[in-house]
């Protein structure tokens, strides 16, 4: 892929640099485009090096080639990092007084943009209001996070990293690809960890952040469906234009999983409790009540999935598998014999370990059917639930293809 980074005059310039090595070790044709103020931060040789490509501010620079506009109509995304209150204002007001400038207003190409400013620059109604211009237009604001700024202070204003700066960028372009798959199908994820009280105070948990759920209810709401995330206590954020239904035990996750069970596509990728308490304390429980020994004697919780899969039902049911065992070949077939047990139509499986698949970061899953392996990707969360609703989305059409050429001729 053809990437623009542009590059606008603020202390961050030099993380431009990570971005673009990380664009290019990728294999995408990456081409940069600083402002004057940018390469007052971080030197022209830097960038060439980096980029593997010539650069230059200059509009005035290889005219012959028409390289103000060649630049943007031929990218398949330009990525601002760091943009300054000033750039933002340019582009919101459309100015071409720059290469940058030039390149941005003839390029077709999704526009991300990583702002980097001080906090009372970001907060100004003038800044607010230009990217929010940028963002109706359809620009992906990227950050800033909070953390330390260039001087002394710190707040509100830092670039976001780099990396994620480009990941956020990679997923626009995936996600412009994708779009549309699901248009019109209903899709039901859980997500989280069900907790199941012991008093109340205490309960018996897991790890599971939600943080893979979410992606999917994001990565299915880009792909053009309506999206319920049934969720249990969540440690991320529930993405915007998704329903939510808050749970917090096993027994309310089936419960909200059984309303929903009608959508085109039911997902379960919570962690369900495998076992709830069997007396449950009114008051919270003492040292003094629970002696040296105390002893919790548990009952085995309905399997939720299996419920849903097994129901009369023409809808795709997705099951999780989250397995800890290391040879690979015995790793699937336990994957296999999971779907085949709760009868559901995939199962995404992943391996995960004290420091592996928990949170926000890097996983490779494996989608599998009862035939075995259909799909495999790895990846940050956001880029593995893409492909996962890929994925479904591929077989919900294989599917409505089979059911009409089967369909009685009247
Ligand atoms: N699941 C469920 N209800 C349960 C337990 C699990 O719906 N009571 C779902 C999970 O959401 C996941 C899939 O089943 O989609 C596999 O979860 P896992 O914990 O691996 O399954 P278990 O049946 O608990 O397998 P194990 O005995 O290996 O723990």
């Amino acid at each position: 892929m053809r990437v623009v980074v542009g590059i606008s005059g603020g202390i961050a310039a030099y993380k431009a640099a990570l971005a673009i090595r990380e664009l290019v070790q990728a294999g995408h044709d990456v081409h940069v485009v600083p402002t004057a103020s940018a390469l007052r931060f971080i030197g022209r040789p830097t960038l060439e090096a980096l980029s593997r490509n010539p650069v230059t501010d200059e509009v005035f620079d290889d005219v012959a080639s028409v390289r103000h506009v060649a630049l943007g109509q031929q990218a398949d995304l330009i990525v601002v990092l760091p943009a300054t209150a000033n750039t933002i204002a340019k582009l919101a007001h459309g100015l071409a007084d720059d290469l940058l400038g030039t390149t941005i207003l003839a390029s077709r190409a999704p526009l991300v943009i990583a702002p980097a400013m001080h906090t009372e620059m970001w907060e100004q109604a003038a800044v607010r209001t230009n990217v929010a211009t940028l963002v109706e237009r359809g620009a992906t604001i990227v950050g800033p996070v909070a953390g330390q700024l260039t001087g002394a202070d710190s707040g509100m204003g830092r670039m976001a990293e780099p990396h994620d700066v480009v990941a956020a960028a990679l997923a626009v372009v995936e996600g412009a690809r994708t779009a549309g798959s699901l248009a019109g199908r209903t899709l039901v994820v859980s997500a989280g960890g069900t907790r199941e009280p012991i008093d109340p105070v205490r309960f018996i948990g897991n790890r599971s952040s939600g943080a893979m759920g979410a992606a999917i209810a994001a990565a299915a709401r880009d792909a053009g469906a309506t999206v319920t995330l049934v969720g249990a206590n969540l440690d991320v954020a529930v993405p915007t234009g998704v329903e939510h239904v808050q749970v917090e035990t096993t027994a309310q996750l089936a419960e909200a999983m059984a309303a929903h069970a009608g959508a085109d596509v039911v997902v379960m990728a919570a962690a369900v409790a495998d076992y709830r308490v069997d007396e449950v304390a009114d008051g919270k429980r003492s040292k003094e009540s629970w002696g040296e020994h105390p002893t919790l004697t548990l009952t085995q919780n309905p399997d939720i999935l299996a419920g849903l899969a097994k129901r009369p039902r023409s809808n795709l049911v997705v099951g999780f598998a989250a397995e800890t065992e290391t040879d690979d070949a015995a790793l699937v077939e336990r994957g296999r014999g999971k779907l085949a047990r709760k009868g559901a139509d995939l199962l995404v499986l992943n391996r995960v370990g004290h420091d592996e698949g928990f949170g926000d970061v890097g996983t490779l899953v494996r989608v599998l059917d009862a035939s075995g392996i259909i799909a495999e990707q790895s990846g940050p969360k956001a880029s593995v639930a893409r492909g996962i609703i890929d994925t479904v989305a591929q077989q919900l059409a294989a599917r409505t293809t089979t059911a009409a050429s089967t369909e009685e001729p009247r």
